[in-house]
C-alpha cells in the first residue's frame, strides 16, 4: 500500500497569520489584532492568554499602529498571494489550507449585509488556486472571531454567535462553494479551554466572578451546535462538500508505568477526544457528561441542540500535531513545553527550540488511535517545526532540522497509512514563514519559503526559498515515495 493516487500534499496557513492588511478595504477588527508580541512567553505563561483583560483590549484598540500588534502585518499574503501560491504551486502543491477572516466579510460579525470587498478578495485567491489545479481546504474559524463580538457579547458565551457563525458561513458557502469542496468548522475546537479569548472571545473579567469554567464549556456548547448547524448549511448548499471537524492532537503518554501515571494520561486523552466524540458520534460522552456535572458546570442547551448535534456530524477528521506529551504524578518532575499546553519531559525525545519534544511515532499512534476510535477518513491538517533559520551570504537556507523533522514524520504517517488508516492528505504547518501564533514571534520559522521580515516588521518582505522546499517538492512528486 502506499498514499492514494489524489493524495492531498500541501501545506495550511491561517488568515490571521499571514495576510496582514488588518484595516483596509472594510475588514474589521478581530481578536488577532488585538494580540501582543511576547517573545518570552514563559510555557507556563500560556494561561497568560487567560491575563487577557479588558482593559488591556481596549488599549489595543486605541493604538491604531502595528508595532506591538505583528498579527497586523502578517508577512503581507493580502498584496503577496499570487507570487505565494505560484510558489506553493512550483513545489507541486495538490492543496492549500486557508482559513477565511470572519472580519473581512462580517466587520462586526453582526451587519445584516457582508463586505463585498472582503468576498472579493477571497475570490481572487481561490481563482489563483483554481489556476494552479490546487485544492482549497477552508477553515471557517481560526483564532480571528470580529472583536465587537467578543467585547459585546463575551464571545461564544452568548448563544447570539451560533446565528452570526451561521449568517457568515453560509456567505462563504455561496460564495466560494463552487471552488471548495473541503471545509473545516473551528480550528483546535479543544483549545478553548487553553486559550478562551483567541479560540472563542472570552474576556475572563467579563465573566461572573469564579465563573471562567462555566463559560468555556458553554461557548464549546455553542460552537459544537454551530459547527453542526454550517455543516447542515454546508450540504444544502455545495453539492458533494465534505465538512470536517478539527482537533489538536495532543496524545499523552503516561511518563511511567505507575498506574497513576496511566491514569493521567488516560483521562488527558480523553479529555481531547471529548471534542471530536461529540462533532462525530453526535453526542456527549456519558463520562464526560458526568465529569461536567462532578466540575459543577450546568451547560444551557435549549431542546432541539441533541437533535442538531445528531444529526448533522462530520465527514473527516482533521487535526494538528506537534508533539506528544506526558503526564506523571510526580509534581516534581522536569515539564516540557508544548502547542499551548505543558507536559512532563519525556527523556527519549528531543526538543525544538521552543521546547516542543519532536516524536514522529507519535504522529503513527495518533493516525492509529483516530482512525480505530472514529472510522472515517482522516486528514493531517497542521504539522511542523518552529525554528530560526539563517540566512546565508548567498540567499540559500539550510535547514536539515526541518527536512529531518518531516521526513520522519512523513515516514511514520506512510506506516499508518500501510496498516489501513484512510488518510486524505497532509498539509504542512506553514509552508511559508508566519507569525507565530502563541508569541506573535516572526522569528518562530516553520515554512519552506523564508520571509524576509524580522519580529519589529523589519525586511524586504522577499521571499527565498530554503533547503526543505527542493525537498518537498521532491516528496510531493513522487507521492510520499521518496523522503531523501
Ligand atoms: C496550531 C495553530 O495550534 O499551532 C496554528 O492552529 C499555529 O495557528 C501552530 O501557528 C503553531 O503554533 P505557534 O504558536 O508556534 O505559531
Amino acid at each position: 500500500m502506499s498514499f492514494k493516487k489524489d493524495f492531498l500534499w500541501g501545506g495550511a496557513v491561517s488568515a490571521n497569520q499571514v495576510e496582514g492588511a488588518w484595516n483596509v478595504d472594510g475588514k474589521g477588527i478581530s481578536v488577532a489584532d488585538v494580540a501582543i508580541y511576547k517573545p518570552n512567553l514563559n510555557v507556563e505563561d500560556y494561561a497568560g492568554h487567560n491575563k487577557i483583560t479588558s482593559q488591556i483590549v481596549r488599549e489595543a484598540v486605541e493604538d491604531t499602529s502595528t508595532n506591538f500588534y505583528p498579527k497586523r502585518r502578517g508577512i503581507d499574503f493580502y498584496n503577496y498571494y499570487k507570487e505565494d501560491i505560484a510558489l506553493f504551486a512550483e513545489m507541486g502543491f495538490k492543496a492549500l489550507r486557508i482559513s477565511i477572516a470572519w472580519t473581512r466579510i462580517f466587520p462586526t460579525g453582526e451587519e445584516n449585509e457582508p463586505n463585498y470587498d472582503g468576498i472579493k478578495y477571497y475570490d481572487n485567491i481561490f481563482k489563483e488556486l483554481k489556476k494552479y489545479n490546487i485544492e482549497p481546504i477552508v477553515t471557517l474559524s481560526h483564532y480571528e472571531m470580529p472583536l465587537n463580538l467578543s467585547l459585546k457579547y463575551n464571545g461564544w458565551v452568548d448563544r447570539k454567535l451560533i446565528d452570526y457563525f451561521v449568517r457568515f458561513s453560509t456567505v462563504c458557502f455561496k460564495s466560494f462553494g463552487k471552488y471548495a469542496k473541503y471545509w473545516l468548522t473551528f480550528n483546535e475546537i479543544d483549545s478553548v479551554g487553553r486559550h478562551p479569548f483567541i479560540t472563542a472571545g472570552i474576556i475572563p473579567d467579563q465573566c461572573s466572578e469564579g465563573k471562567l469554567k462555566d463559560a468555556v464549556y458553554q461557548a464549546l456548547h455553542h460552537q459544537y451546535v454551530a459547527a453542526a448547524l454550517a455543516t447542515k448549511k454546508c450540504r444544502e448548499i455545495i453539492k458533494d462538500s465534505k465538512m470536517g471537524c478539527m482537533l489538536t492532537k495532543l496524545t499523552t503518554y503516561p511518563n511511567t508505568c505507575n498506574p497513576e501515571d496511566v491514569l493521567l494520561s488516560l483521562n488527558s486523552n480523553l479529555g481531547n477526544y471529548a471534542h471530536a466524540d461529540i462533532q462525530i458520534f453526535g453526542e456527549y460522552p456519558k463520562l464526560y457528561k458526568n465529569y461536567l456535572k462532578n466540575l459543577g458546570v450546568v451547560i444551557n442547551m435549549e431542546d432541539n441542540d441533541e437533535v442538531i448535534l445528531k444529526e448533522n456530524t462530520s465527514d473527516y477528521l482533521a487535526f494538528s500535531y506537534y508533539m506528544s506529551r506526558t503526564e506523571s504524578a510526580d509534581i516534581t518532575k522536569e515539564k516540557s513545553a508544548g502547542n499551548t499546553i505543558m507536559g512532563v519531559k519525556n527523556p527519549y525525545l528531543p526538543s525544538t527550540e521552543w521546547g516542543w519534544q519532536i516524536d514522529p511515532i507519535g504522529l503513527r499512534i495518533s493516525l492509529i488511535e483516530l482512525y480505530d476510535r472514529y472510522s472515517i477518513p482522516l486528514m493531517i491538517v497542521e504539522n511542523g517545526m518552529g525554528a530560526k533559520d539563517v540566512v546565508c551570504e548567498d540567499g540559500t537556507i539550510h535547514d536539515y532540522y526541518r527536512i529531518e523533522y518531516f521526513k520522519q514524520h512523513i515516514l511514520e504517517m506512510k506506516r499508518a497509512v500501510d496498516m489501513g488508516v484512510d488518510l486524505l492528505g497532509y498539509t504542512s504547518w506553514a509552508p511559508i514563514d508566519c507569525i507565530s501564533v502563541s508569541t506573535s514571534q516572526m522569528s518562530k520559522r516553520y515554512g519552506f519559503i523564508y520571509v524576509d521580515q524580522d519580529d519589529d516588521g523589519n525586511g524586504t518582505l522577499k521571499r527565498l526559498k530554503k533547503d526543505s522546499f527542493f525537498w518537498y517538492k521532491n516528496v510531493i512528486s513522487t507521492n510520499g515515495e521518496v523522503l531523501e
